[in-house]
C-alpha cells in the first residue's frame, strides 16, 4: 500500500508506539486519530447510467436479469436508491443527440436490437432519482455545441438549486452527424474548433453563474427590499464565437455552482480537461499507461494554475464480480453470448460517422474510406497500428471491441477491491465510473459486495461527509469568480 494510507498508518504506529506516554498518548491523540480517519484519502465512486433501453453496452437490455421499465420513473428511482445505499458519490446520464444509423440513414437495425435507440433528456431522468435520494451527486452531460449557454447555465443552476447542491454538467463538444443532423446542420464542426467554442461556452455558463453574490437575496417583506441590485451584475460577454449579455436570473446554490465533468480524450480534450474539468472521465487500457497518463493531467492541471487536487481522475471499469472467482466468470460468459454483429456495426458507424454496413466483413478499407471517418481518430489510428494500413470491418471490430465488452474486471470480491485498491494506491486515478452489463443487477452486485470490502479497508467513506455534491468529493466551495484567477483565464 503506498500514498496516503501509508502515511496514515506510519502516523499511527508513530502515536501508538510512543513508549514515553504509554496509554495516556493514545488517549491524547484519539481525537487526531479520528481525524487522520477522515483526512484519508477516498476512492471517487460514479454510476455510470444512461437515460435509455440500454447501458453503454448496447446488448445489456437483453441480459435475462435486466429490467425493461426503462421508461418509468421507477427504475431510475431505484438505481439512485441503490448507488446512495452504496454511498456512491455520483450517478452520471452520458448522452448523444441522435440514435444510431449506418451512414445514409438506414437506423432500423438499431430499433429491432434496441441498439441505443431509445434516449431521453437526461435532465427530466435525473427529477425521480433527485426526489429518491438526499446525497447523491447527479450529472447530466450536454452539448457545447447544439445548446445556448444561457439556457445550459440556467438549467444546470436551476437542478443546483432543487437538488441542493448536488448537480454536476459533463461538458461534451458532440462528435457525431447524427446529432448535427438532428440539430438542423450538415456536419459536425472541426474537432479543435469544437473545444475553442466550448471554452468560450463554460466561460459563459460559469460567467453567469458568478453574477450573482452570494448574499444578493434580501428578501425581506417589511421594508419590501427583495435584493440587493448592487449584487447582481451582469456578464456582457462578447468572445469571438459566442456571446451573452445577461443578467443570469438564477441565484447561486449550496455549492456555489455545479461541479464541472469532462472526457475528452485527445490532446486538446486533455487541455479543455485540465483548464475546466473537476471530475475527469478516461479509459486507459492498463495501469501503466494509466499512471503515467494520471500523473501527466494532474501536471497539465498545475500548469493551469489550479490545484491538482481539485481535479478528481476517474477511471471506468466494467465488473464482473461474485463471491467467488468461478462464479464472476458465469457472468460474464453468459454477457459474451448477448451481443450480436449489429451492435458493433452501428455503434461503429456513431463513433467513426462511417456506414459500417455498406461493405462485406473481410473487405480491406481503402486509403480514401480511412480518410474519410470524422469520428474518433484515437480509434480508427489503433485500428491500423495493431492491423497494418488497410484494415477490414472484422479488424475494427476485433480491435476496438465495440459493442462487446471491453476489458471487464471480472473476479472475486477480494480480488476487485484488490485491483481497485492498486489503481487508487499508485495512484493510477482517483476514483472509479462503474459501468453496467445489467441494470441495475450490475449496481446491486457492486453496492452488496464491492463496496463494504472498500469501506473495510478504509478506501470507500463509510458515509457521506455533507448534504453537497463538492463536500462528498472533498472539493470546497468556489467564491464567485476564483476560476478567473487561473492563469488561462
Ligand atoms: C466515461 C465517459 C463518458 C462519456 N460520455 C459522453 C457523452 O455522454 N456524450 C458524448 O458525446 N461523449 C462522451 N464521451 C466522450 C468524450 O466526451 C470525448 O468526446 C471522447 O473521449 C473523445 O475525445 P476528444 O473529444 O478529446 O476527441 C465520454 C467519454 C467517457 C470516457
Amino acid at each position: 500500500m503506498v500514498g496516503s494510507r501509508v502515511l496514515c498508518s506510519d502516523a499511527v504506529a508513530r502515536i501508538t508506539s510512543d513508549k514515553r506516554c504509554g496509554e495516556r498518548a493514545t488517549e491524547q491523540f484519539a481525537p487526531n486519530l479520528a481525524r487522520l480517519e477522515i483526512d484519508m484519502r477516498q476512492m471517487a465512486l460514479i454510476g455510470f447510467l444512461q437515460a435509455q433501453n440500454c447501458s453503454n453496452f448496447s446488448f445489456s437490455w437483453r441480459h435475462p436479469d435486466s429490467r425493461t421499465d426503462f421508461t418509468s420513473p421507477d427504475y431510475y428511482a431505484h438505481i439512485a436508491r441503490v448507488l446512495e445505499e452504496g454511498k456512491f458519490h455520483m450517478a452520471f446520464f452520458d448522452d448523444r443527440l441522435g440514435m444510431p444509423e449506418y451512414e445514409g440513414g438506414a437506423y432500423q437495425d438499431a430499433i429491432e436490437n434496441g441498439i441505443r435507440c431509445i434516449k431521453m433528456d437526461p435532465m427530466a431522468t435525473l427529477m425521480p432519482m433527485a426526489m429518491a435520494t438526499t446525497n447523491l451527486g447527479l450529472g447530466a452531460t450536454m452539448s457545447t455545441t447544439y445548446y445556448e449557454p444561457f439556457h445550459v447555465a440556467r438549467m444546470f443552476a436551476t437542478f443546483d438549486l432543487m437538488t441542493k447542491g448536488r448537480a454536476a454538467w459533463n461538458i461534451v463538444t458532440s462528435l457525431n452527424d447524427t446529432e448535427a443532423r438532428n440539430m438542423g446542420r450538415d456536419g459536425s464542426i472541426a474537432h479543435d474548433l469544437r473545444y475553442d467554442r466550448a471554452d468560450e461556452f463554460v466561460e459563459i455558463v460559469m460567467g453567469h453563474w458568478d453574477t450573482w453574490a452570494d448574499d444578493a437575496l434580501i428578501v425581506d417583506k417589511q421594508s419590501k427590499r427583495f435584493g440587493d441590485g448592487s449584487k447582481v451584475k451582469r456578464l456582457d460577454y462578447q468572445g469571438q464565437y459566442l456571446k451573452s449579455r445577461g443578467p443570469f436570473t438564477v441565484p447561486r446554490s449550496e455549492q456555489g455552482h455545479p461541479v464541472l465533468i469532462q472526457a475528452g480524450s485527445s490532446g486538446r480534450g486533455q487541455k479543455f480537461g485540465a483548464d475546466w474539468g473537476e471530475l475527469i472521465f478516461v479509459v486507459y487500457p492498463n495501469l501503466e499507461v494509466a499512471k503515467k497518463n494520471y500523473a501527466g493531467l494532474k501536471e497539465q492541471c498545475a500548469a493551469t494554475g489550479r490545484d491538482p487536487d481539485t481535479m478528481k481522475i476517474a477511471h471506468l471499469i466494467n465488473p464482473f464480480v461474485a463471491e467467488t472467482r468461478a462464479e464472476a466468470e458465469d457472468k460474464l460468459a453468459l454477457v459474451e453470448t448477448l451481443p450480436i454483429e449489429a451492435d458493433s456495426l452501428m455503434l461503429l458507424s456513431e463513433a467513426l460517422n462511417f456506414d459500417f454496413g455498406s461493405k462485406p466483413l473481410d473487405e480491406p478499407f481503402t486509403r480514401e474510406e480511412l480518410d474519410s471517418m470524422t469520428g474518433l481518430h484515437a480509434m480508427r489510428d489503433r485500428v491500423i497500428e495493431v492491423r497494418g494500413p488497410a484494415p477490414t470491418i472484422r479488424d475494427f471490430i476485433e480491435v476496438t471491441e465495440r459493442g462487446r465488452v471491453r476489458d471487464p474486471w471480472v473476479g472475486s470480491v477480494t480480488e476487485i477491491a484488490d485491483r481497485m485498491e492498486e489503481w487508487f494506491t499508485t495512484p493510477a486515478c482517483d476514483g472509479f465510473v462503474i459501468a453496467a452489463s445489467c441494470v441495475p443487477g450490475t449496481y446491486e452486485d457492486f453496492v452488496r459486495l464491492v463496496v463494504p470490502e472498500l469501506q473495510r479497508r478504509g478506501l470507500h467513506h463509510k458515509d457521506y461527509a455533507g448534504t453537497t455534491l463538492r463536500e462528498n468529493l472533498g472539493f470546497v466551495r468556489p467564491e464567485v469568480g476564483a476560476w478567473k484567477h487561473r492563469s488561462n483565464a
